[in-house]
Order: structure tokens, then sequence, then C-alpha cells
């Protein structure tokens, strides 16, 4: 079994953090997304891995080969994002006729994965979502996968598809992807890998949908600080503060991080060697090397090495005054 990642798109979502370092790499929780993704396969025995890169490809490389320097990575680059079923299509090369487990790389779950590599077929990850109009939808009898459609107007049902796909019939689905990249089927501009499913559907070929309940997202600000807080409630990773300052559970310290008279937590992530000094930081990602000085900072991210530096203000006020800085 391999797992194939792809983090080749340019994670404008999160720009300005992307700008310097690919998605995939940006700390959640103490480590890097992508860190979290390669932990839990290796947990479970998966030691080959494909990266399709594209973006600041290299950094990524570079990451895996030193903290990583007995998986078995093989890089594939993908010179333009031009959709997931592309990304895939580019990997091929790397997999020849064995089962593939393909997870994208900004995505982390919280799943039962022994029970899915277990499946004897096909099998979609998938999530019951209130508005599934921005995801790729399955339609699904029995459990079974009838129908898949990319970002649907209508959609057929509410079970979206969340990132995680296990493939037993990798020839099909390259010979689908194959036939979408030769007729140039593109769907909202893109070669999805939902039309590739879609085709191996109508070969006849089962698809199980799997239903997923712990997904976490990574792709915007809003959802990286909440896997933040998820992967911190279920660590409650609080490291004992220094005597002057105070740590909230649950949050992450590294431990070459400097706290000074500062208040951290509930909620923040704390890079290496940061420094925190008379701060209050909660809800909040601050990146390795950064330092943040007199400020109050909540639902923030900061990335590595910056610098931000708030003010204490100067005040005289009278009795029964009121002052708000909202
Ligand atoms: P996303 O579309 O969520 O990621 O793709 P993105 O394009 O990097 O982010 P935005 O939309 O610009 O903010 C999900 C995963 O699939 C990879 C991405 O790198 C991400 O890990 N991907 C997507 C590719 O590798 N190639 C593609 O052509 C598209």
């Amino acid at each position: 079994m391999r797992a194939v990642i792809p983090v080749a798109g340019f994670g404008t979502r999160l720009r300005p953090h992307t700008y310097t370092i690919p998605k995939v790499l940006l700390n959640v929780a103490g480590k890097p997304i992508l860190a979290h993704i390669l932990d839990s396969l290796i947990a479970e025995g998966i030691a080959s891995v494909t990266i399709v890169v594209g973006h600041m490809g290299d950094q990524v490389e570079q990451y895996i080969r030193t903290h990583y320097p007995r998986l078995d990575a093989a890089f594939v680059e993908q010179t333009e994002p031009l959709g997931l079923g592309h990304a895939i299509w580019c990997a091929r090369t790397t997999f020849g006729d064995e089962p593939i487990l393909i997870i994208l790389g900004d995505t982390i779950f919280d799943l039962d994965l022994t029970s899915l590599l277990e499946i004897p077929s096909n099998a979609i990850g998938v999530k019951h979502v209130d508005d599934p109009r921005r995801f790729g939808v399955v339609e699904v009898s029995d459990g079974v996968i009838t129908r898949l459609v990319e970002k649907p107007q209508q959609p057929p049902s509410n079970l979206a598809i969340v990132g995680i796909y296990l493939v037993r019939d990798t020839q099909i689905l390259v010979e689908c992807l194959e036939r979408l990249i030769a007729g140039d089927v593109r769907t909202k501009g893109e070669y999805q890998l939902t039309d590739a499913l879609q085709c191996m559907v109508e070969r006849g070929r089962r698809l199980i949908a799997f239903p997923i309940e712990g997904w976490y997202d990574c792709g915007k600000p809003e959802t990286l600080l909440e896997t933040n807080r998820f992967l911190l409630d279920r660590r409650m990773r609080a490291v004992a503060p220094p005597s002057d300052s105070i740590v909230l559970p649950p949050s992450y310290v590294a431990p070459t991080a400097i706290l000074e008279r500062s208040i951290v937590g509930p909620y923040a992530t704390i890079g290496d060697g940061a420094v925190v000094r008379d701060s209050r930081v909660q809800n909040s990602i601050i990146g390795a090397g950064a330092v943040v000085t007199a400020a109050l900072l909540n639902n923030s991210l900061v990335g590595m090495s910056a610098t931000v530096c708030g003010s204490f203000h100067q005040l005289n006020v009278g009795d029964s005054s009121q002052i708000n800085y909202a």
C-alpha cells in the first residue's frame, strides 16, 4: 500500500503565510500539517509515500528527507496545479498496480485507518454536511456509490467527499485519468479526481462510501485555527510554564520557545524559538522564531520570524468613565 499526498497547490487562502512556506509545512498544534499526516500513516504501517509537489516543493522534499529519513518517499512534480485528478495522474509512475491511499495534504483525519484499509474494494471518505455545493458529492445506494459529481449546484445528496480515498483498482483509475486529460475534460477549469472516480463507477467498479466524522481541514485561517484547537484539546499538551508566565491548557509551547510575563492559551501554539513577552495570546498560532511583545492576540496567525509589537496605553480616566478597545 502506497500513500499519495498531493501538495502542489498554491495555498492562496492562507496567504501571506503561503508566500514563503508551503501550506503543508505550516505548524498546527506543534508540528507541520504534513507531519500529522505522515505520523498517522507510519503508525498504520504505511511506509511508502508519493508526494506530488509543485509550489515550493523543494522545501517539502527537504523537510521529509530531514525529518523522515527512513520513509520510502518518492517526489513527483506537478508543474502547474491543473487539479487533483491531474496531480494523481502525475504520480502514476510511482505506484503501478498496487493499491493507493490518497490523502489531501491540507487535511488531518482522526479516523480508524485500519478499518478503512480492511475494505476489500475502493472506498471514498465522506461526511454529511449542510451545504455540499463546494465539495465533490456522492450519491449512495446501500453504502455503494452510484454517482459522483464535483461542486454541483443541485447536490444529489449531502454526502461530501472529504479528501481521503482508498483506490484498489489503481490501473482503472489511471486509465480514467488518462481519458480526462487526453480529452481535455475539465470541470471548473480543472482535471477533477471526482470525474475520474465517476468514470470508474461507469466502468462497473465498486466504490464504497466510508463515513468519516473526524475531518479537520487546514486550508483557511479559520479552519487552521479550528484544527489547532481540536488537536490541542485532544492532546492536552500543556507544558509547565516558566514561573512568571502562565500557559492555559490546552496549548502547545515548543521547548525552545521563551515566555516572559505572559499568559498564553487556551488554544495557543507557540513555535520553536518564538518569544512571547508581556503579552496575552489565545486561540492563535505563533510561528517559529516570531517575537510578540506587549500584544493582545486572539484568533491570530503569526508567521515564522515575524515581529508583532503592541503597546501599553497610558490613561487618565475619571470616575464612571467608560473606555472600550473594541
Ligand atoms: P486545495 O485546492 O484545497 O489547495 O487542494 P490549494 O490549491 O493549495 O489551496 P487554495 O485553494 O489555493 O487556497 C487540496 C490539496 O490538493 C493539492 C493541494 O496542494 C492541497 O494539498 N492539489 C490541488 C494539488 O497538489 N494539485 C492541484 O492541482 C490541486
